[in-house]
Order: C-alpha cells, then structure tokens, then sequence
C-alpha cells in the first residue's frame, strides 16, 4: 500500500489573551490507500484542529500553522491557494463534521446541497447532478429519495442528516473521507447504523478514511489503525488489534480501561482516568501524561519521548513513552 496521506512535522498555534496555545505538536504520520485510521483522544487533544489545519480551515488569527507539510495524493496542501483548497475539499477529501445541523444550510433542499458539489467539482449538468444525488440518497440508505431531496434539513431526523452529509461527503468519490466526531450527538442504535453505512460505502468505494472520535469503542468497530493523541502529540499508533491488546503507553491503556465492557464480571466498575488534561499555553516539556501517569519516571517529566517502533511489538506499532509499560503491568499483577 502506498500512502495516500503524508503528514511531516505539523505544528499549531493559537494566539489567545490566555497565551499561546500549542495545539497541535510536531504530528507526523502516513495513511495508507485505502486504510482507515481512527483518531482518538480526549476533548481537547489537537484532534480537529489537526484536520482543520490539514483543510486550510484554522482560523487566522487566533490560529496559525507554525510549521509542518500535509502531503496529499503528491501535493503539499499547505502551500494551496484557497481557491485550490476550495476544490480539493468536498472533491478529492470528503468531509463529515459532528454537528449536520450547523454543517447543513437550513434554508436551502437537500437535493441542492448534494448537487452543489457535483456541478462544482464534477461539472455536472444540473439534470444530471440531481438525478446523481437521488442516487447518492439511496446510496446511504434513504428511502424515497425523489420526495426526500426536495425536503429542508428540518425535516430529516439526527440520523438521516448525518446520512445527507454523508452523501454530500462521497458524491465525488473522494480518496479521502475525513470525520470528526460524526455519530457523537446520535443515539447508539443509530450510531452503529451509521457506522455499518460508512464500512458498507468503504468496501465499495475503496477510500481512504480518517475517523476521529472520543470513543475507544467506536474505533474498534471501524478502524484498521488508531492513533491516540495527547495534548497535541500522537503518543500511540498502531494496528488496531495491537493497541486493543497490547497497549504500550500508560494514556492508551487508560482509554481502554475506561470502556463500559472492559474486563471480566466480576468487576465491571467504569475505570476513569484521574485528573486533568494538560494545559496546552504552557511550552510542552516532558510527557504530557506524565502528572495523571501511575507508571510516569522522573525522565517522563523533563524529556518529551519521541514516537518510535515499539520493542517487540506489531509492525506499525509505535509508542512515545520513556516506560516499558508491559513490563511494568506485569509486575502490578504479580504484586496482586
Ligand atoms: N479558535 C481557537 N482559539 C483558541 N484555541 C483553540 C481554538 N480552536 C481550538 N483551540 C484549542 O486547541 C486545542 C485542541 O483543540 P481541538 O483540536 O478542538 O481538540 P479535540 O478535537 O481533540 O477535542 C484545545 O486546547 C482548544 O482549546
Ligand atoms: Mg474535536
């Protein structure tokens, strides 16, 4: 597989009255064609603006890319004009964000909001574009699509609107679908509904996908890779069966302990990780996790650790951690 998606070294600030914000450090990783990666971490950890910054979507100011390269399908994306941008978002990268509410037009139809994008970037006909969109509304699983796209988004349930944003991310046929926290509002049912539409249209369409989420659970369901990101670093990344069973940094093993059917029976207690995100306005130094860490040394403090192979581990296993965390759960259970 060759990567679709190459990130070098990105770095974002924030230019607030509080200070600076260093959302988003030093991240680098490679997306293969055709992988689905799922970004996880908890509220605040650099997941969307990462994105954003990738999209040409940061606000500026406050925000401001300090440094980085976002290589995508051979092209830097953050060298683009905003009119290149512009075609290279909804086009070649499909986007989902959370809210449909606020991400769809409330005053214009569906059927107008899916066929905009093809006349734009695929220079459809309008006959055609909307004949495309009935097409796409069926696609993710909405019936009656002739009626339907002459509807307003107000008449679409939580559910449905996200399966109009959906169609409006795949109408043209991106290598790239990103989404950030799409099903987080929905109820579960529905959002495993939504899940199974997204691993459906995957198979068939053989895109790339970024999932981003809080939910560890959620990652397990559609993912081949996770990385886990913390106070604007990616501190884990791996083949998703190697992070589910063979975690290596201490923030990853919390997130899976905090999973509502972690463990056996006879202790199914909600396991939260104690104390509080970091704050990102002062200068990063050591390892972020390093005060909530139970497993943290005195070098996690001072040395931020880099993101590396892990020893004896999957290929494509990679940990920033100064401790052998294995090691290190070994010997709590024997001191059980
Ligand atoms: N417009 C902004 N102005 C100032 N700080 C921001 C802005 N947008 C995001 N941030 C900060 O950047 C950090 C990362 O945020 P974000 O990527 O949204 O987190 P996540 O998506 O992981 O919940 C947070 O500390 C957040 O407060
Ligand atoms: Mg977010």
């Amino acid at each position: 597989m060759s990567a679709l998606l190459d990130v070098r070294g990105l770095r974002v600030r924030f230019d607030t009255p509080g200070g600076t914000v260093h959302a988003v450090n030093d991240v680098s990783y490679t997306l293969a064609d055709g992988e689905t990666l799922g970004v996880v971490g908890e509220s605040g950890s650099g997941k969307s603006v990462h994105v954003l910054a990738m999209l040409g979507l940061i606000p500026r100011p406050p925000g401001r890319i300090e440094a980085g390269e976002v290589i995508f399908a051979g092209r830097d994306l953050l060298r683009l004009s905003e009119a290149e941008l512009r075609d290279v978002r909804g086009g070649e990268i499909g986007i989902i964000f959370q809210d449909p509410m606020t991400a769809l037009n409330p005053v214009l139809t569906v059927g107008r909001q899916i066929a905009e994008p093809l006349m734009r970037h695929r220079g459809l006909s309008r006959a055609r574009a909307w004949a495309r969109a009935a097409e796409l509304l069926e696609l993710v699983g909405i019936a009656d699509p002739g009626r339907r796209l002459a509807q307003y988004p107000h008449q679409f349930s939580g559910g449905m609107r996200q399966r109009v944003m959906i169609a409006i991310a795949i109408a043209c046929d991106p290598k790239l679908l990103i989404a950030d926290e799409p099903t987080t509002a929905l109820d579960v049912t529905v959002q495993a509904q939504i899940l199974r539409l997204v691993r459906d249209l995957k198979a068939r369409m053989g895109m790339s996908v970024i999932w981003i989420t809080h939910d560890m659970g959620v990652v397990a369901g559609i993912a081949d890779a996770v990385q886990v990101m913390y106070g604007g670093r990616i501190v884990e990344r791996g083949p998703v069966r190697a992070i589910f069973k063979d975690p290596r940094n201490a923030y990853t093993w919390g997130l899976l302990r905090a999973l509502p059917d972690h463990g056996r029976r006879s202790h199914r207690r909600l396991h939260q990780i104690e104390g509080q995100p970091p704050d990102l306005t002062l200068p990063p130094e050591g390892d972020p996790f390093a005060p909530r860490n139970p497993f943290a040394t005195p070098r996690c403090f001072t040395e931020t650790p880099p993101l590396v192979p892990a020893a004896d581990a999957a290929p494509g296993h990679l940990v920033a951690a100064w401790y052998d965390l294995p090691r290190l759960l070994a010997e709590r259970e024997g001191a059980r």
